[in-house]
Formats: C-alpha cells, structure tokens, sequence
C-alpha cells in the first residue's frame, strides 16, 4: 500500500524514492502525475507497468527551469515564445528530441519528439532537488478518468506505488495544453489548461488542429481514453429513468429532480471551475450505480473546448485498442 503524506513533509521522501528509480505520485497544478526519473529506463518502466498503459503512448517530461528543458528538446522561436509566456503552467510543448538527451527512449515511445512542460508546485521541486528531469503520465490506471486527488490516486494505483504525495485537490483540473510547432506553424495535440485562444493571441495567429499525420500523435487523444465505467450521455435536455445528472451552470434540465445522483460542474457557469471540479464529479456520479451519466450542454469557449473534449472520449464507444 502507498504511503501518502502531505506534500509540505514529502519532498526528502519523494526525492529518495526518484533517485532510487522508483515511482512517485505527486500534484501538478493541473493533475497528479506519477513521477520517475526519465533518465533511468527501468524506473520509467514502472510507469507503465503500474499504469498498465501502452508501451506506445509517450510520456511528458517535467523540468524546472528552461536550462533543464534545453538539455532535452529542440526549441524554435515560437515555442521559445510559448515557454516564456505559459512556463511555468499548464503548457506541454512537443519539440525535437535534442541529440545525446538523457532521456529514456522509454519516455519518448521511441519517437524523435519530446514532449516537454514546467509545471506549478511540488513536481517542479522535484525535478530542481533532484537534478534530473521527471517522466509523468496521469497518476490513473491507462484509459481511467485522471485524478485531481490523492484519494482518487489511491484509489487507482494505491496497491502499485510506494509513496502518494498529497498536495490537496488540484486547481485546473484537466491535463496540459499540448501544442507541436512545426514550420513554424502551432499545431494544437490536445486541448488542456491554457485555453487556445490564450495561445494564438500570443502568437498572433489561428491554432492548426488535428495531427499532421496519418498515425496518432498523441495517444492521450485515442477516443476512449478517459473513460468512467458507466456510460455518459452528452449534451443532454433531459434527464431519463435511471440517470445521473453531470449539471453546468444555474438552471436545471427536465428530470433533474429524479436524477440517481447530482453534481454541478459550476452553478455559476465558471468553466475554470468547471475544469478543476470536472474529473471528481465524473468519478463521484460513476459511483452513483446509475445506468448513465447525463451531461448538461459545456459552451467550447477557452478552457471549456478542453472540458468538452474529455467528455467525448468519456462517452466515446469502448473497444479493444482504445483503452
Ligand atoms: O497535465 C498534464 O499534462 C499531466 C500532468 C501529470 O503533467 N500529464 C498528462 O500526461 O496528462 P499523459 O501521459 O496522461 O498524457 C500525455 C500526452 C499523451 O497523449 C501523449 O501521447 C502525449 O502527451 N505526448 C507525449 N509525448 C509526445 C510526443 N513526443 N509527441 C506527441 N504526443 C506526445
Ligand atoms: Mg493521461
């Protein structure tokens, strides 16, 4: 079972643990992440073992500073820019693997891109005490909703891991903004905390969408990926027998009075909120024992287009590879 211990009394601890090649669970300000040196392959190994994730499916990599960044990816201008802007943040850059980076080919899948942020809080500590850059998937089991607490860690790799480090609920709430620039055009990989159109008003230019290329770039972006067991119905107008109520905003559907259970992503209709509250309350209703979860309409303005892409794969079919 996982020790967990407050993350103002964990970091000697965690740090022990990383050099030693283990796994850590640690808060990031967007979700808890599970930590391990991604210079050491057999540390990054346990990764995925604990996670039962794909081998395929590359991990971000976590530094404290630009210098640390530097020594592994390849920066252009524009994510040069990008870096100085959202760093440290919500912000995951893919760039070129640098030649000779002590990075664990594990960590990359084997791609010749690295995907790179600097987050908030207690894994940027992590990364400084320890000198070495931190590999850190989603601290959930591979295509289970990501945890915003260290009792939702718990509950999913609590049996596999050493050591959960709890920073409290996490404050955005979904997972970083994935952006790739190449030829200099920015292309968005994922939706995440650093709303797009932050982004282009930064680079002063459209967001390109989607992969550039036939294969799937960002494996996070399979379409069942963050998936509750129980089936979840989008932009719902009413609630049906049997149903869960996933709210958003002041006013209710039809049938919300005999929903199995409520939560309300925000009453006040705040998609910041709704981010940070929007993994807890999906995990609560798929222990609710409903026959589904409905979903309140989410507008796609700024973060909210990343609130509504994890629905969609929340709801999304589940079969064979797309877990
Ligand atoms: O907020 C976050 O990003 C959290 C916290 C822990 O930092 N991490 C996170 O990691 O969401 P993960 O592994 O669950 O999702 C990382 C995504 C995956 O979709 C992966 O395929 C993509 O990043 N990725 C990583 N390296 C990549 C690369 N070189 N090229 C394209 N996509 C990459
Ligand atoms: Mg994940």
């Amino acid at each position: 079972m996982a020790d967990i211990i407050r993350e103002d009394q964990a970091l000697e601890r965690a740090c022990e643990l990383i050099l030693a090649g283990r796994p850590v669970a640690v808060p990031t300000e967007t979700v808890y992440g599970l930590a391990a040196d991604a210079t050491n392959g057999e540390a990054v190994a346990c990764i995925y073992e604990a996670k039962g994730r794909p081998r395929f499916n590359p991990l971000i990599v976590h530094v404290c500073d630009r210098a640390m960044a530097e020594e592994i990816g390849v920066f252009d201008p524009v994510s040069a820019r990008l870096a100085e802007e959202f760093w440290p943040g919500p912000l995951t850059l893919v760039l070129p693997l640098k030649a000779g980076a002590q990075v664990s080919p594990l960590v990359t899948a084997g791609l010749d891109t690295v995907g790179i942020r600097m987050p908030l809080g207690f894994a940027a500590r992590l990364a400084a005490r320890t000198g070495r850059p931190i590999a850190a998937p989603s601290a959930n089991a591979s295509g289970r909703v990501s945890p915003t607490t260290a009792a939702a860690v718990d509950a999913g790799l609590g049996d596999r891991i050493p050591l959960i480090v709890d920073g409290g609920a996490t404050a955005v709430g979904v997972e970083s903004t994935i952006v790739k620039v190449e030829d200099g055009v920015a292309r968005l990989l994922r939706p995440g905390g650093v709303a797009a159109e932050e982004i282009e008003a930064v680079i002063g230019a459209p967001l390109a969408r989607g992969s550039a290329k036939a294969t799937v770039e960002a494996p996070g972006m399979l379409a069942s990926h963050y998936a509750p067991n129980t089936a979840v119905r989008l932009n719902a107008t009413e609630v049906r027998g049997g149903e869960a109520l996933l709210a958003f905003g002041p006013k209710r559907i039809a049938g919300a009075g005999e929903a199995v259970a409520v939560e309300n992503l925000s009453k006040t209709g705040d998609l910041r909120e709704a981010a940070a509250s929007l993994f807890s309350h999906l995990a609560g209703l798929d222990r609710s024992g409903a026959r589904a979860i409905a979903v309140e309409p989410v507008p796609m303005r700024g973060i909210g287009e990343a609130i509504n892409d994890r629905l969609a794969r929340a709801a999304a079919p589940r079969d064979g590879e797309e877990h």
